[in-house]
């Protein structure tokens, strides 16, 4: 996977390579040890980095801890250039960003996303899976009525969600609801189709830091307090918060990535027929 300009990568430091950085790593492996460049070779907001593209799709996890500097506006930028050519249900490309600077706006975020953490931490603990559609919804009442502390951020252990607005970059990523091809809009289960027309926008953005030597973690959990939200960045009513893409140079490189094999989750003509044959 090459960075959007060829000139970048051949600015300054040396690239990296999955094959010249990583060491070996063929198909069966899950993830390479060292794809993100290290402090001698990678530079923030330095030059683009040449990867591989199997071998970014295997191993970009999730990077919650960042060093301090900030992200500048040009690698935005470029990461949003990027990203910008992922599909879209009849290419209505219905994604919008706001990206976060305003310090008091970003604390002002970072409590309403720890409100849906602390839900999520109180849920997990009582063994349910989040807001699952299709769950318990009494347990997960009573795991909610249980869920704290809410108020007083300072009070926890501070953690990626505690410190969200210290976070590197912040971006809001949004869905303009009046340009979704939503096709199970009418269907009387939960729908997802229309995120299908955002989220993989939002995969190419992590994907695409990962060629300016970054990372970071796709995250939801502003959704649950949408009005909030809204009133914060004056949203109008017609665009749903879709993500909180948060992006910096993580303090450490990609590690193996765990996924249940193939085998687990695809069959041949039948629902929980014959596994597909394959690693
Ligand atoms: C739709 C979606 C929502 C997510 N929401 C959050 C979130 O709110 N907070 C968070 O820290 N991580 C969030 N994540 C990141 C997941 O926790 C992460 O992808 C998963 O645990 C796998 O981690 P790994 O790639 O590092 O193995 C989300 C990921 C997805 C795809």
């Amino acid at each position: 996977m090459r960075g959007p300009r060829e000139s970048e990568r051949n600015r300054g430091a040396p690239m990296v390579t999955a094959t010249g950085n990583s060491g070996a790593s063929g198909p069966g492996s899950e993830g390479t040890p060292a794809l993100l460049p290290s402090a001698a070779t990678g530079r923030y907001g330095g030059p683009s980095v040449d990867l591989d593209l199997l071998q970014t799709l295997r191993s970009t996890g999730a990077a919650r801890q960042f060093h301090p500097e900030p992200v500048g506006d040009d690698v935005l930028a470029r990461m949003l250039d990027t990203a910008r050519f992922a599909p879209s249900g009849g290419n209505r490309q219905g994604w919008r960003v706001i990206v976060v600077k305003d310090p008091a706006t970003r604390v002002a975020l970072r409590d309403l996303y720890l409100r849906g953490w602390y839900e999520y931490l109180a849920m997990g603990s009582a063994g349910l899976v989040p807001w699952a559609p299709v769950t318990d919804r009494a347990a997960e009442a009573a795991a909610i009525a249980n869920a704290g502390p809410f108020a007083d951020a300072g009070a926890a252990a501070p953690g990626f969600a505690e410190t969200l607005e210290t976070a590197p970059a912040l971006l809001l990523v949004l869905a303009d609801l009046t340009a979704l091809a939503a096709v199970d809009r009418d269907l009387p289960r939960y729908t997802f189709a229309g995120g299908a027309s955002i989220y993989p926008f939002v995969w190419s953005l992590l994907l695409a830091a990962r060629t300016e030597g970054l990372g970071g973690v796709m995250t939801t959990m502003p959704v649950r307090q949408e009005d909030e939200v809204r009133a914060l960045f004056g949203i109008p009513a017609t665009v749903a918060v879709a993500a909180l893409v948060v992006v910096g140079r993580p303090t450490a490189v990609p590690r193996r990535l765990r996924r249940a094999p193939v085998h687990s989750f695809a069959w041949v003509d039948r629902f929980e027929g014959a596994a597909l044959a394959g690693p």
